[in-house]
């Protein structure tokens, strides 16, 4: 389980995963937030449904594909969180037009 450091001074961004309000913060990426939100952000693959979580955050093994705002297959490690920003976790593969 990751937590953050309680030395951790930066701004809260408020944000929602799966319609659930999560509080990252400033200058965090998506994929970081997710794991530090303590929520289940486990994603499952296209093809067979393996679970999988971020993995290298540097936008190398797309193991942390999301749907942001509407918009699928985006890269959470590579992402910075916005206020108000809507994030759910891709189950199977990305949905026609999104
Ligand atoms: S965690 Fe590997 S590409 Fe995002």
């Amino acid at each position: 389980m990751f937590k953050r450091l309680q030395a951790d001074t930066r701004k809260p961004v408020g944000i929602f995963v799966d319609g659930t309000a999560v509080t990252a913060r400033e200058g965090d990426t998506v994929s970081a937030a997710l794991l530090a939100s303590g929520l289940d952000v486990r994603r499952t693959t296209a093809v067979s449904g393996a679970p999988r979580l971020p993995y290298c955050m540097m936008g190398v093994c797309f193991d942390c594909l999301v749907t942001v705002d509407g918009t699928g297959n985006r890269q959470g490690c590579l992402i910075p969180v916005r206020e108000g920003m809507r994030i759910e976790i891709q189950k199977g593969k990305r949905e026609i037009g999104r």
